[in-house]
C-alpha cells in the first residue's frame, strides 16, 4: 500500500498564517500537523509516500525532505490549482500505479492513528473505505448516509440540510477502481473535483464502498480555534521533560516540557506547556494549555490557550488568552512608553482587545 498526503491548498480559513506559511506546516504542541500525519502513516507500515503540494512546497519540502527522518519515501507532486482531492488523485496517476492507497489530508489531526482501520481495509479491499467520524455541524463537511443495516446509501458534500451526523474525515482507502471514477466526475459548484463525488460515482457503478468509525480524537485543523483546540488536548498527554534550565524561583504545576537551551527564569509555569529550544522566558506566567516555539522571547507576560510560533516575542502584555502568534512576530509596549497603541498587522489579521 502506498500513501497520498494532500498539502496543497489555499487555507484560506487560517489567514494570515496561511499568508506566510503552509497550513499543514501549523505546529500542534511543537511538531507541524504534516510530521503528525507523517507518523500516522508510517504506523500503517507504508514506506511510498506521494505528498501533492502548491505553491508553497519549498518550505514542505525543506520541512519533510526525501522523508528518511520519518522512515518514508517521499514523492513530491506539484498541484498548481486547488482543484480538488479527487484531482489530487488524477494528478498522482503515475505514482500510484496500480497499488492500493491510503489518502490522508494534510490538515488532519487523528491522534489515535488508523491502524484497525488500515488493517480491515488490508483483509477486505473494497474498492473503497471510508472513514466518518461523529460531528456537531455535519454541514461543513463531506457526509454518509447509513441504511438500517449500516450499509452505505449516498456521500452528499456539504449538505445544506444533513442526513446524518457522521462526518468524512480526512482519510480514505482505495484500490485502483478510483482512477476511474476520478476520470469520471465533473467539477462540483465550487469549481472542484469532490472525492466525496469519486465515491459516490463507485457506490453508484456498484463498487463495494465500506464505512468504518473512528471513535478517536480527530481534528480537522482548518482554522484557528481549531489549532489552538487541538493543541491544548494534545498537550493533555504531555510527559514532563525537562532538558533546558528553569531556575529555582520559578513554579511548576502539571506537566511541562522545557526544550534543550531554553531558560525560563522568574516565572510561573502552568502544564500541560511546552517551551521550544533556545526560548527564553522572564518574569511571566505561561499556561495552562499553551505550547510556545523555539527561539521565542517572553517577558513579563501572562499567556495561556495559546500557541506562537518560532522567533516570537512577546513582552509586558499580560492577560493573552486564545492566541496564535505568528513567527518572529513581535507584540509589546511602544519604545517610548507613550500610552498610544500602535498596530503593524497584515492583511486579515484578527485582534481583540479587552472592552
Ligand atoms: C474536505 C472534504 C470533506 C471532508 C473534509 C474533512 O473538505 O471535501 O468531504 O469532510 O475535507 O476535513 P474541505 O476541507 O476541502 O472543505
Amino acid at each position: 500500500m502506498k500513501a497520498l498526503v494532500l498539502a496543497g491548498g489555499a487555507g484560506t480559513r487560517l489567514r494570515p498564517f496561511s499568508y506566510s506559511m503552509p497550513k499543514q506546516l501549523i505546529p500542534i504542541a511543537n511538531k507541524p500537523v504534516l510530521a503528525h500525519v507523517l507518523e500516522n502513516i508510517r504506523d500503517l507500515a507504508v514506506t511510498d509516500v506521494g505528498i501533492i503540494v502548491g505553491d508553497r512546497s519549498a518550505e514542505i519540502v525543506e520541512a519533510v525532505g526525501d522523508g528518511s527522518r520519518f522512515g518514508l519515501r517521499i514523492t513530491y507532486i506539484p498541484q498548481t490549482e486547488p482543484l480538488g482531492l479527487a484531482h489530487c488523485v488524477l494528478l498522482a496517476r503515475d505514482f500510484l500505479g496500480e497499488d492500493d492507497f491510503v489518502m490522508y489530508l494534510g490538515d488532519n489531526m487523528l491522534p489515535e492513528g488508523v491502524r484497525d482501520i488500515a488493517a480491515e481495509f488490508r483483509v477486505r479491499r473494497p474498492a473503497a473505505q471510508v472513514v466518518v467520524h461523529k460531528v456537531a455541524n455535519p454541514q461543513a463537511f463531506g457526509v454518509v448516509e447509513l441504511g438500517a443495516d449500516g450499509s452505505l446509501l449516498r456521500l452528499v458534500e456539504k449538505p445544506r440540510v444533513p442526513r446524518s451526523d457522521l462526518a468524512l474525515i480526512g482519510v480514505y482507502f482505495f484500490t485502483p477502481a478510483v482512477h476511474e471514477a476520478v476520470a469520471a466526475i465533473s467539477p462540483s459548484a465550487r469549481g472542484e473535483l469532490e472525492i466525496t463525488d469519486a465515491v459516490q460515482w463507485l457506490l453508484s457503478s456498484g463498487a463495494q464502498v465500506t464505512v468504518s468509525r473512528y471513535t478517536g480524537y480527530w481534528r480537522d485543523t482548518g482554522r484557528v480555534e481549531d489549532v489552538l483546540e487541538c493543541n491544548r488536548d494534545l498537550l493533555r498527554d504531555l510527559e514532563h521533560s525537562v532538558e533546558g534550565v528553569v531556575d529555582e524561583s520559578c513554579h511548576i504545576r502539571g506537566p511541562i516540557v522545557v526544550e534543550a537551551g531554553a531558560r525560563v527564569t522568574r516565572s510561573c509555569i502552568d502544564g500541560p506547556a511546552i517551551i521550544g529550544a533556545g526560548t527564553v522566558v522572564e518574569d511571566s506566567h505561561i499556561g495552562p494549555n499553551t505550547s510556545i516555539g523555539r527561539g521565542c522571547e517572553l517577558r513579563g507576560t501572562h499567556i495561556d490557550f495559546s500557541i506562537a510560533l518560532d522567533g516570537a516575542r512577546v513582552s509586558h502584555v499580560t492577560g493573552l488568552h486564545g492566541s496564535l502568534i505568528g513567527r518572529g512576530a513581535t507584540v509589546g509596549p511602544r519604545p517610548d512608553r507613550t500610552a498610544h497603541h500602535r498596530l503593524v498587522v497584515g492583511d486579515h489579521t484578527h485582534i481583540e482587545v479587552s472592552a
